[in-house]
């Protein structure tokens, strides 16, 4: 790899790599050159067996009889296991019951475990696990969230946001729309897949090399399936191949079977899914039907709304619950509502858990007021970002449905500011111009506002420890609860333990993730990985700072005010002692050059029971604007240029963050546009690898893309440098896209109407909005022939 050499020579003054600074992932050499190592790179132990497992082909069903013996006489099979054989829990559900490890009598999905394989090869324990001959009693299975809500029948309880009273401000208002939409799923298609490899320890447990979100979860799960105390297990995550939610509790089945196999065999197995079973096998994104019953003025300000979100959560709650939380206090975007409604109904089905996935919820819900915002828009007759820009969130009318009040008004200005650098209405009406002459494509635009609630939810997991040492030779290793997933977190982590120190940022080492170094961790999820693990080693680095500096002070006699740690150097009063050097004397007089940290976020509060408090520390904010154009003879399109507006406060690294924002928004173009998910009537998922799913390829990125972000924006609450999240709320910039798209199509009725377009908004159903739109004008020109 490729690391600045820690003696080479650097300009006077200056700290390489500290907060703020421009710098390279830590791993990015690594990754081009593929010599980072994933778990099916990693070195194969002595005796290594493979695991795969057999699968239910029901979607609802009784299992009344499992014939093995075929799987057990496969050659290269060392051990088939089932339910029967869990010395420990069964039930493996993360928050709630309800996903057993392997099935114990009941199927609820196509894909569900039903037993494991532990064999000498990947290939023999594939094929082997096929062999099983099971018999069914088929149940009545019901697949799409509108049987469910129909049949009420919900993972979780439902929950409403209610303030003032919207069933009568709906009734006074001078305007009123209603409507609905289906918002499609999404699959992670990280590019590892769920993988782990699990080794027996000298004692009664395991050791788990696992690629999760959650290492302090599969210790947690793992031990209760072999009925082991926590401390008999050990969880590493070096790095994942990406995981976008995808590995926050769904990586940890995978582990509890490894381990259940490990114990079977007492030899180490490798876990790993292919890719179609991943796709079949895993959670996806929520898919959700949502309806808005609005009130507004002749403007286009809203007095009222009566919203509905339900979310698809599959056959158990996983982590639904707070998903559709997230679809609730996001369904007003960044827009105030005044007297509103918010209700989120958690639909069971007969599918795969869904499960987090980059905006956990919040993109599904934030899709509903801007359907609502466009209609709006088409009815009164204004540009839409005229509407929207009068809709936002600004002093006087700045608390949420839910009762949290904005305290830091960004969007006004940064929508102002991305209006002028994006040359909207210059724009706006060349497309206009251009739509009125061309007889076949249309063109059109939308620049559309993202504000994304920054803490987790679970009010507990808004905590982590850290673990900082420094060595004899001034270097410094950091240890995390934290786990890297591609976004940059250890690089971040590691910039500010330079800057702590005022080091130079090769001096330190993050290391892999590990249970046994920093215990209880939060799942790296909810875009609070640098805000809380970047808190917590700060804390660290304090805790020995602080002694560092009482010594130096009594070592020099001078006062401790004198002492300052700056470029690489410990000035005691007029003494400047080399840092390494500083480090070694301070080893030498017995000081303390470890410790660990520990953050938890402040001023968060939320009484779940009456959907009322400050469930979010802060906001993180964006906007962008896109231009599409779309052929409206075979609904074909192509984004033809972006610019993004990003808040990320003071950035803890800049072009970390740019990239943030550029792979965020590419993967929400491909959640709203290409990516469709079908499913079979009987629920049997059909798309399941890249030749029927399709995500954004290199050509699909905007020719012409402006990624900035927002100078001069330190958070004001007292997060780690004053920056702000970044992981997950540049996926909902994408919406400007999709709004982008109905815009065009609203051209053809010259936006009299603006026709619904659920997603994924694939060429088939722009092309059915188009019809729709052209059938809206011929109608209405039908009227108004029959008038005269
Ligand atoms: N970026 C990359 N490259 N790979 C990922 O898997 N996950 C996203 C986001 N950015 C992801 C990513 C999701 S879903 C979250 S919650 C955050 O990163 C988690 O990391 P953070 O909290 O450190 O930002
Ligand atoms: N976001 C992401 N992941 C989570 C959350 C959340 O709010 N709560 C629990 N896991
Ligand atoms: Mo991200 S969906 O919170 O892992």
């Amino acid at each position: 790899m490729r690391r600045l050499p820690l003696n080479s020579p650097q300009p006077p003054h200056s700290v390489r790599g500290t907060a703020g600074s421009s710098v390279q992932h830590d791993s990015a050499w690594k990754h081009v050159s593929g010599q980072a190592r994933y778990i099916d790179d990693m070195p194969e132990p002595e005796g290594l067996l493979h695991a795969a497992a057999g699968h239910s082909e029901q979607t609802h069903a009784r299992i009344l009889s499992m014939d093995l013996s075929a799987v057990r006489a496969y050659p290269g099979v060392v051990a088939v296991i089932t339910a029967q054989d869990v010395p420990g829990h069964i039930d493996i559900g993360p928050v709630f019951p309800g996903d057993p490890v392997l099935a114990d009598g009941l199927v609820e999905h196509v894909g569900q475990p039903l037993f494991a394989v532990a064999a000498t090869s990947h290939e023999a324990a594939r094929k082997a696990a096929r062999l099983a001959r099971v018999d069914y009693d088929p149940l009545p299975a019901q697949i799409t969230v509108e049987q469910a809500l129909a049949s009420q029948s919900f993972v979780r309880p439902s929950r409403t946001h209610l303030r003032g009273n919207p069933d009568s401000a709906l009734k006074q208002a001078a305007n009123r729309l209603s409507g609905s939409q289906h918002i499609g799923g999404q699959e992670h298609f990280y590019l590892e897949g769920q993988a782990c490899l699990v080794e027996p320890t000298e004692d009664a447990g395991v050791f788990v090399h696992t690629s999760s979100q959650h290492p302090t979860e599969v210790q947690k799960l793992v031990a209760e399936v072999l009925g082991l105390p926590i401390h008999e297990i050990q969880a590493e995550v070096r790095r994942m191949g990406g995981g976008f939610g995808g590995k926050e509790t769904q990586a940890a089945p995978l582990a509890c079977v490894a381990a259940l196999l490990v114990r079977a065999t007492g030899r180490p197995v490798k876990y790993r899914l292919s890719r179609p079973d991943d796709m079949v096998q895993t959670g996806k994104r929520h898919d959700f039907y949502n309806t808005w019953d609005i009130g507004f003025d002749d403007t286009g300000v809203i007095s009222a709304a009566d919203i509905m979100v339900a979310g698809r959560c599959g056959f158990s709650p996983d982590l639904s619950d707070a998903i559709v939380d997230r679809a609730m206090f996001h369904a007003d975007n960044a827009y105030y509502l005044d007297h509103a409604r918010v209700t989120g109904h958690r639909c069971k089905t007969h599918t795969v858990s869904n499960t987090a996935f980059r905006g956990f919820g919040g993109p599904q819900g934030m899709m509903v007021i801007e359907q609502a915002m466009d209609d709006i828009a088409c009815q009164v007759g204004r540009d839409p970002l005229d509407v929207c820009l009068d809709n936002l969130y600004r002093p006087g009318r700045d608390t949420t449905q839910y009762g949290q009040t904005i305290e830091q008004h960004v969007l006004p200005e940064l929508m102002r500011s991305l209006e002028q650098s994006s040359d909207y209405r210059q724009r706006r009406q060349a497309i206009q111009a251009f739509n009125r002459t061309h007889p076949v494509l249309r063109r059109g635009l939308a620049l559309t506002p993202v504000k994304f609630g920054i803490s987790f939810t679970a009010k507990h997991l808004n905590q982590a420890g850290a673990l900082v040492h420094i060595y004899t030779d001034g270097s410094i290793h950091v240890n995390h609860g934290g786990t890297e997933m591609g976004q940059g977190l250890y690089i971040k982590v590691a910039q500010v333990v330079a800057t702590a120190f005022q080091v130079d940022l090769d001096r330190i080492k993050v290391s892999a993730t590990r249970t046994d170094k920093v215990p209880n961790t939060s799942p790296t999820a909810a875009s609070s990985g640098s805000d809380l693990n970047g808190m917590a080693a700060l804390n660290a680095c304090e805790t020995i700072r602080a002694g560092l500096t009482e010594f130096a002070a009594e070592h020099w006699q001078v006062s401790p005010d004198s002492v300052r740690f700056e470029n690489n150097t410990v000035h005691v009063g007029d003494t400047a002692v080399p840092w390494a050097d500083f480090v070694q004397t301070a080893y030498m007089n017995r000081i303390p050059l470890s410790s660990s940290g520990f953050y938890a976020t402040p001023r968060i509060h939320f009484d779940h029971d009456a959907g009322q408090g400050r469930p979010f520390l802060y906001y993180a904010n964006g906007a962008a604007c896109s231009e599409v154009i779309v052929d409206t003879l075979t609904g074909e399109y192509r984004v033809v240029r972006t610019d993004i507006l990003h808040d990320v406060g003071r950035s803890l690294s800049p072009d970390i963050d740019l990239g943030q924002i550029e792979g965020g928004f590419i993967q929400g173009m491909g959640w709203l546009t290409t990516e469709e998910l079908v499913y079979s009537a009987e629920g049997r998922l059909l798309t399941t690898g890249p030749a029927t799913y399709k995500i954004p390829a290199v050509s699909d990125k905007p020719p012409d893309f402006r990624v900035q972000l927002l100078p001069e924006s330190p958070n004001r609450e007292a997060t780690v440098f004053h920056s702000k999240a970044v992981g997950e709320p540049p996926l909902m910039l994408a919406i400007s896209v999709w709004s982008a798209l109905r815009d065009a199509v609203a051209s053809i009725t010259d936006h009299r109407y603006c026709a619904p377009l659920d997603t994924p908004a694939t060429p088939e159903r722009v092309l059915a909005a188009v019809t729709e739109s052209q059938q809206w004008v011929a109608e209405a020109n039908r009227e108004a022939v029959a008038d005269e």
